[in-house]
């Protein structure tokens, strides 16, 4: 046989072998030094190691030298089957000298006469094994096969250390992963413990589900509040904006509406093979539609939809519907809270009237100021929104008297430093009061700043031009101008050409000059305003 190496020159190569395993981790490099070696010491050119795949009660071909025609890695035998079959379930090696003589032999290689094989061990399994076949006869002593043996063993280390690599690789994915979509849940989580408008909530909803999942699009779909029955898209990502616009599905039509009538979760890897499927609808191969319960009530449908069959996962479709759950809640929430701030506006609506009613002198003074305001606003070119925080500003500017006594707020004259101490800390009070409404945030800041002046010398901060509110210094001219035009109990209403002048006197002192121009234009004087 292999005459060429003596013992001694054998072991060494093995304990060569040895030393550059433990500084090598990669498998396959691994694999190619113990075969060249056991190939050059054995004097074969066909060897190769395979690995059992218990799933599928096979031995795959891992790594070989000299095989032309086993096709490459993706040669597998099944276990039991061939002589690396017998060594793979029997746990023993098997040496042949003539492979034509014995019945496991299964004809694979062309011209093969001899072939060793011996198992790769881990502990009590076998893992694979380690063969070699031969064109010519070998003749294989005990040390020959002991050396062999220890070969595999090398192998078999090196097959289980990247077995663990890999194992440990693949944990630490699944660690990241769940990581980062548990970090993404608390990212939900805290928005919705945060007061934002509906739309802003669902909308990061789905940027944060796409993060997670990366569909091609998706939608939360409602109903409208006329058409109980039928959805419309709220929110989404990945569909053009007349998508949006004119999506309408009906109660029952679809897959969505199919999820939104029976409040069931539907995976569909192919939506071409399912009879309920709408083509045209939303577009996308595969989908996942979750249905939006809060209560036991299904409030609408989360859709997502992906470019190819079967490109969702059930592990993914599971996290698509935690974050159904999420949206649901995220809905339910801003229904309550849109109700509560109803009820606490109307609250205070009630006191302003009640407030205004006291005296006939102040009556309807805030619906005047409001019309007036949002006029000067209009005229001043204010987008809607802004003309939304005059109105509001308007009719609640001096909800802050609520706490000042009759006496002192109807005084004619002679205020003494406390009580005027009290009537200017109006602006301030009404902040106070207003200020758990998230939605009339900058209509609060309007209001505790309506008694500014504009060059600074007004309460409560004392604030300079610019830096008073826009809306604050519109509130402040109307204001002034409905204050001079009514009757006071302390004095009769002023004259409108003295009042007028009044204001245009102090435009660029206690008012801010540009309001001033707006405010003459709209009363119809455009040539003074100038
Ligand atoms: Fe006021």
């Amino acid at each position: 046989m292999t005459g060429k190496h003596t013992p001694e020159e054998k072991l060494a190569v093995l304990n060569e072998t040895a030393r550059a395993m433990m500084t090598e981790l990669e498998l396959s490099a691994l694999l190619d030094l113990v075969l060249e070696r056991v190939s050059l010491l054995f004097g074969v050119d066909r060897c190769a190691v395979l690995h059992v795949d218990k799933a599928h009660g096979v031995l795959r071909l891992l790594r070989s030298v000299g095989y032309d025609s086993l096709g490459g890695e993706e040669f597998s035998i099944r276990v039991g089957e061939g002589i690396s079959g017998w060594v793979a379930s029997s746990g023993l090696p098997a040496f042949v000298e003539d492979v034509k003589t014995d019945p496991r032999y299964v004809s694979g290689v062309r011209g093969a006469v001899s072939e060793v094989a011996v198992p790769l061990r881990r502990k009590d399994q076998v893992i694979g094994v380690l063969d070699i076949e031969s064109t010519s006869r070998l003749s294989l002593g005990d040390f020959d096969m002991e050396l062999l043996t220890l070969f595999a063993s090398q192998c078999a280390a090196a097959l289980y250390n990247a077995s663990l690599v890999r194992e440990l690789e693949e944990s630490q994915r699944q660690l990241e992963t769940r990581v980062r979509e548990q970090q993404v849940l608390n990212h939900v989580g805290k928005l919705l413990g945060d007061v934002l408008p509906l739309d802003d909530v669902l909308r990061e909803i789905l940027k944060l589900a796409n993060e997670v999942l990366r569909f091609r699009s998706c939608a939360i779909l409602l109903p409208e509040h006329e058409e109980r029955d039928v959805l419309r898209i709220r929110a989404a990502i990945g569909y053009p904006a007349n998508v949006v616009e004119k999506v309408r599905i009906r109660k029952g039509e679809g897959i969505t509406g199919g999820v939104f009538r029976s409040g069931i979760p539907r995976l569909v890897e192919d939506v071409t093979r399912v009879a309920d499927y709408i083509p045209g609808v939303l577009g996308g191969r595969c989908e996942m539609a979750c249905p939006l319960i809060a209560r036991g009530r299904v409030l609408g449908v989360l859709d997502a939809e992906g470019e190819s069959a079967g490109c969702f996962s059930e592990q993914q479709f599971v996290l698509f519907s935690t974050f159904a759950s999420q949206a649901a809640v995220a809905i339910r929430n801003a229904a309550m809270l849109e109700r509560t701030q109803a009820v606490y506006y109307q609250t205070i609506s009630t006191l302003a009237n009640a407030l205004e009613a006291r005296d006939r002198y102040t009556r309807g003074h805030s619906e005047r100021v409001t019309n007036l305001a949002v006029r000067i606003a209009h005229r001043l070119g204010m987008r809607d929104e802004e003309l939304d925080i005059v109105r509001q500003a308007g009719l609640l500017h001096d909800i802050g008297k609520i706490g000042i006594t009759d006496d002192v707020l109807n005084k004619a004259d002679g205020l003494s430093k406390e009580e005027r101490g009290e009537i200017e800390h109006h602006p301030q009070f009404g902040n106070n009061i207003l200020g758990q409404l998230k939605f009339l945030r900058d209509a609060c800041h309007a209001i505790l700043h309506h008694h500014e002046r504009y060059d600074g010398n007004g309460y409560p901060g004392g604030l300079l031009g610019c830096d008073i509110p826009m809306v604050a210094r519109v509130i402040a001219v109307a204001d002034a101008w409905d204050a001079m035009t009514s009757d006071r109990p302390y004095r009769e209403a002023m004259d409108e050409r003295k009042a007028l002048t009044e204001i245009v006197g102090n435009a660029g002192k206690q008012f801010d000059p540009d309001v001033v121009r707006a405010f003459m234009a709209v009363l119809g004087y455009e040539d003074r305003a100038a």
